[in-house]
């Protein structure tokens, strides 16, 4: 009895939340790199399972038994939705995974809202002429409402497209940038007539929630499916902003600061993919870009030249004697699933004496961070890693560079061509080193769908075929030398 009026006062429950926080922001750190990542993943869930027990106790949960079994019942589902999901997940899988348990975020926010309504959150119950607390906590509640439901809907969408469920081509209306205004517009002004006193809060908020979600879909539908990344950072921002304005409604520090800490990371993150993609928010949120199936087309200069295309045997020889290699993954390398062979070339080369290093772009392949996933997944060793800054001043040193599956993070038009879309766009200084084989399966471009003129360098040399099957090839060669 003693022990549980003890469990239940205030102050246990707001140090059992300074805990939880501690936590939570604890393990974050160890997501700055791949050997601490696992470890504060598990020390940040730890915070997160302290944050949901000390709510329940706060709100008296563990007293009604139907609310007992309504927890334990919620906690199942979840859990059996939920671990199988993650387990399975493919890794070229991984975005549209978090863009759908992003959505859920939003989703639960939006749900929230409309659950306080129903139960009191109604002007009847704080009348708003004071103007006090009240009337802004609904504020800060029909906030979370429209945030979390456009959130939600923008989720499911990005989901679909990198699913491919839905065309990944953009999908715009005429004078879309208008109606997506007109249609938040029409949210907000709900809002404040329902917050402002009105008898109709349920036809209300149902309406903010309806807007909101056709708005969701609006926004990410004219985006192209390979921005999805971003959008779904972005997404995830508007996630926790929504939640830390809901905690603010209800007066849950722990809903404040979780929301607060992922509205804040996600904001960081969508600058820093577009700051490496040298483009702007806005310009990737107006859509239009990436996601089309098509040739080529050329960036500003004519590309001109031929390609010269190899052997595995021969890039076998001219790996097998040089001195220092740099594997520089992209995409493909993703697609094709070829990051073990590539580990098994690495330890070939390795066993001859020759120096092997991996060239990290900050946004090659599809999400943050997927080429350090995807090699980690293969056991290579982290120091062997270096990233863009570290090994461009190495390129003038380097005999021979691997290109697997790269192509945008590798164009020198970036540097070179400013008509070009991606200049400005910092890149791997492939070109740099001595001789450069690229593999790939055709002459098909990149995500950002123009040319690459390294391909027509005199020291390029391309080895054309899977992945895959063309490293598996060349570390036979290379074992047979
Ligand atoms: P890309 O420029 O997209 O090039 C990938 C290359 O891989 C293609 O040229 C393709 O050529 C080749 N490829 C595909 N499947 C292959 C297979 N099975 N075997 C061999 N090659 C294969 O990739 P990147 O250099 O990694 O650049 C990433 C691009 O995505 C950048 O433009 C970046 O801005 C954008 N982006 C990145 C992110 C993040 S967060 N990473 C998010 C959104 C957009 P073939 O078809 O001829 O084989």
């Amino acid at each position: 009895m003693i022990a549980g009026i003890f469990l239940q006062s205030t102050d246990f429950i707001d140090a059992a939340y300074i805990v939880a926080f501690g936590l939570m922001i604890y393990g974050m750190s160890g997501l700055t790199g791949p050997r601490t990542a696992v470890r504060g993943n598990k020390i940040a869930a730890v915070g997160m399972a302290v944050a949901v027990a000390a709510t329940l106790l706060r709100h008296g949960e563990f007293h009604g038994s139907g609310t007992v079994v309504l927890i334990v019942v919620g906690l199942l589902i979840g859990t059996a939705v939920g671990v199988p999901a993650a387990r399975n997940v493919k890794m070229t899988a991984m975005p549209q995974m978090v863009a759908l348990f992003n959505g859920v975020g939003g989703g639960a926010v939006a749900l929230i809202a409309w659950v306080e309504y129903r139960h009191g959150f109604v002007p009847a119950h704080h009348p708003p002429a004071t103007g006090g607390w009240p009337l802004r906590a609904e504020g800060f509640e029909l906030f979370g409402a429209i945030i979390g439901s456009i959130s939600f809907w923008g989720s499911n969408i990005a989901f679909g497209k990198l699913q491919e469920i839905l065309p990944g081509r953009p999908i715009k209306l005429p004078g879309q940038a208008v109606i997506n205004v007109a249609l938040l517009v029409v949210a907000v002004a709900v809002a404040v007539v329902l917050a402002s006193g009105t008898h109709s809060e349920l036809l209300f908020i149902v309406g903010i929630l309806g807007v909101s979600a056709v708005l969701g879909n609006m926004v990410v539908l004219p985006i192209g499916g390979a921005d999805m990344p971003v959008v779904i950072s972005l997404l995830n921002a508007f996630t926790g902003l929504s939640a830390a304005a809901t905690g603010l409604a209800l007066s849950n520090p722990v809903m404040i600061v979780a929301g607060m800490i992922v509205g804040a990371s996600g904001t960081i993150l969508t600058d820093q993919m577009a700051k490496a993609m040298n483009r702007s928010v806005p310009a990737i949120v107006a859509g239009g870009f990436g996601g089309a199936v098509g040739a080529p087309v050329s960036s500003a200069g004519e590309t001109e030249g031929t390609v010269r295309s190899t052997s595995a045997q021969d890039v076998a020889i001219q790996l097998s004697y040089a001195r220092h290699v740099v594997i520089a993954p992209g995409y493909g390398l993703a697609v094709a699933q070829a990051q073990h062979a590539v580990r098994e070339l690495e330890r070939a080369l390795e066993a001859k004496g020759v120096e092997v290093k991996y060239a990290i772009h900050p946004v090659a392949g599809r999400m943050p961070g997927h080429m350090n996933v995807l090699l980690a997944e293969a056991d290579v060793p982290y120091d062997l890693l270096r990233e863009m800054d570290d090994i461009n001043p190495e390129f003038p040193r380097t005999d021979v560079t691997l290109v697997i599956g790269a192509n945008d993070v590798t164009n020198p038009a970036a540097r070179n061509e400013p008509g070009s879309p991606i200049y400005g766009m910092p890149i791997l200084e492939v070109d740099r080193s001595s001789a450069v084989i690229v593999l790939k399966r055709s002459m098909a471009s990149g995500f950002a769908g123009i040319d690459n003129p390294l391909f027509y360098d005199d020291k390029t040399s391309l080895l054309f075929g899977d992945a895959k099957a063309s490293v598996s090839e060349v570390t036979a060669e290379v074992q047979a030398l």
